[in-house]
Parts: C-alpha cells; structure tokens; sequence
C-alpha cells in the first residue's frame, strides 16, 4: 500500500519520477507479478527490435535476449547495426540475433522488409526507433519525419506482421514518451516547425494508436521515464547536461518494456500505457483528452497514408 502511494506520488511528481531516482525507488519495491522475469522466460520466442542499434532499442534487445529470445534488431544501418549485433554477443555469450536492414521512416522500405520479418514468425514488435529533428525534414514519400518514423512505418509494420504476430499470440510494444502529456491528439504539424512538439504530438498519437490496436492484437504503449542515450545527448544537449546525474542508464528506461515482453497477459492486460512495471494514466490534464471521433480520425488518416 505504501509502495503504490510512493510510486503514485513519483509518476505525478515528474522530476523525480522519471529520473534513475524513481527508478530506484520503485524497483525497490517490485515483487509478485512486478517482479523480475524468470531467466529463460523467452526462450523459444522471437523478438522484433526497430532502432535496436543503439540507446534504449540495443539495451532491450540485450535484456530480450538475456531472457532467451531470439532477436532481430531492425536497423536502418547495417554497419551500426552489426556493431551492435557484436556488443550484444560479448553481453550474452550464445544468443541468437539477427539483423534486418529497415528504414521505418521509409515506407517502401518498411513493406519490402515487413516480407523478411514476418518469415521470422515474431512473437514481439518493440517499435522502439524514434527521432527528434532539429529541422523540418520529409522522408522519400513525404511525410514529416516524426510522423513518418514513430506512426506511419510502425503502423504499416504492425499491419503487415499482424496476421503472423496474431498466430503465435504476439504482443506490440509501442515506445512512446512522457512528452506526449503536455499534448492534445491533433493532426496537424506545429507552425513554425519545432522538432520538440512535433516528436510531443506523434509520440501521444502512438499512445493513441497502440489502444486502437488493441481491438485486434495485443498492443501496449510505454513510457521509459529519462534516459542517457546517444539520442538524448544529440537532440537535447542542454536538458542532458541539467539532468545528466540523474538520468536512467539504457538498462533501466529499457527495463518495462523487457519485462512486458515477459509478463502473463493476466498481468499485461491490453491496450494499456506503461512505465516503471506499472499502467499510467493516459491524462493528467482534461485539455489533452481526445474523443472517439478524434481518435477514429487518427486511424482513417493512418490507415489512409500507409495503404
Ligand atoms: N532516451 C530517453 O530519455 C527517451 C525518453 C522518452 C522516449 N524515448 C523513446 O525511446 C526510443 C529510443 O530512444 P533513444 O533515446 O534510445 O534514442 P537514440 O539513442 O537516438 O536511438 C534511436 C534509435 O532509433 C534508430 N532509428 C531512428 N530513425 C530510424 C529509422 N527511420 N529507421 C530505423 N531506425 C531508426 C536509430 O538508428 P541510427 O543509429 O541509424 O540513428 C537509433 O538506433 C525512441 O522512440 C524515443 O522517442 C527515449
């Protein structure tokens, strides 16, 4: 009863919430269904991981195949890509990892690999792969490259593997941002362009999105609080610098989503938003909340921009 008073307080509480504090303070407390996943949990399971190269998207295709999965990290460079493949090896002698070359952003890219991937028979989707441009950029269809990268080639993924992820009972782990809660679900790109809201607005429709594909897969959205990667350090130096004591290692704003990827359905549920092994609010304010009208739009637009 404590331990969910402290980790309340912490989510609401931002700062220290989303810092390694909060992390260390909750993992504390983490037994029961919140506890660590037995070793082996994966073993027999195949794991999807987009941006598994670096960051948050190399220390969970770590943790997964820690766990005994086999895993695929999903990279739009290969060379980064196999030095990364090689760390993992070093980490976790004997795993089994395979590399598949895929732009997400790009969406003919994302349709020619979804046929590679899908022969893998994945158990696992973590659309882990995210960017925050310092400038307006499009991709190769046009589309604004937030959007592109952290919506439409996830959702068009999700699509094409969702008849093999269905098969074997496969789960969708959609990673998204605390970012998201300062905004509202609205479609439109922020005039003059600003890479911080525009990441912001498609990191909440991928909370949005994840919910909506719950009504056919089993799809989840995370959150993994602050955490020291090379993408944090490049895309916003001076909050890195403030915050750099106490931001999470990779392990640990990767920690939910590997445990996810573990946990019973009696204990994941669907559709739901995570962080630190715990459902969140989608909310804190009621300016941000969206309708179902709105949210039926976001899937007609999607639906529409991926066909
Ligand atoms: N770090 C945090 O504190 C934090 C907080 C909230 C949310 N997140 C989310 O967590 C996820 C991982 O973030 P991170 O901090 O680990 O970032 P990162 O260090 O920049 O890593 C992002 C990874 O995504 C890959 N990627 C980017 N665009 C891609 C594309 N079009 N196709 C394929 N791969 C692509 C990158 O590949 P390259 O090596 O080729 O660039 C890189 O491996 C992101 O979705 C981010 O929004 C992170």
């Amino acid at each position: 009863m404590l331990a969910t008073a402290l980790d309340t307080l912490l989510d609401r509480t931002v700062v220290p919430g989303y810092s390694r504090l909060g992390y260390l303070a909750r993992s504390a407390t983490w037994s029961g269904p919140r506890a660590d996943p037995a070793p082996g949990a994966l073993a027999g399971r195949v794991a999807l991981v987009t941006g598994g190269g670096g960051g948050l998207g190399l220390a969970t295709v770590t943790g997964l195949a820690r766990l005994g999965a086999t895993v695929h990290l999903v990279v739009r460079d290969e060379g980064r890509g196999a030095a990364a493949r090689d760390r993992v090896e070093a980490a976790v002698p004997g795993a089994d990892l395979h590399l598949t070359r895929c732009d997400v952003a790009d969406l003919d890219d994302v349709r020619r690999a979804a046929d590679v991937l899908a022969a893998a028979r994945p158990d696992l989707l973590v659309h882990n792969a995210g960017v925050l441009p310092p400038a307006r950029t499009v991709t190769p269809q046009g589309h604004e490259l937030c959007l592109a990268t952290h919506v439409l080639g996830p959702h068009l993924l999700t699509r094409r593997l969702a008849g093999a992820l269905r098969e074997r009972g496969g789960r969708v782990l959609w990673i998204s941002s605390g970012g998201m809660y300062a905004q509202r679900l609205r479609a439109d790109e922020p005039v003059p362009y600003d890479g911080t809201t525009a990441y912001a607005r498609t990191k909440r429709m991928q909370v949005v999105l994840s919910g909506l594909w719950a009504r056919e897969l089993d799809s989840h959205a995370v959150h993994p609080g602050w955490a020291d990667t090379p993408g944090l350090a490049e895309s916003l130096p001076a909050f890195g610098r403030l915050l750099g004591p106490v931001l999470r290692t990779a392990e640990q704003g990767a920690d939910t989503a590997v445990w996810l990827a573990a946990a019973p359905a009696a204990v994941a549920g669907t559709g739901r938003f995570w962080h630190d092994r715990r459902p969140r609010p989608e909310h804190y304010v009621p300016w941000t909340r969206e309708t179902p009208a709105d949210r039926d739009a976001l899937w007609a637009r999607v639906e529409a921009l991926t066909s």
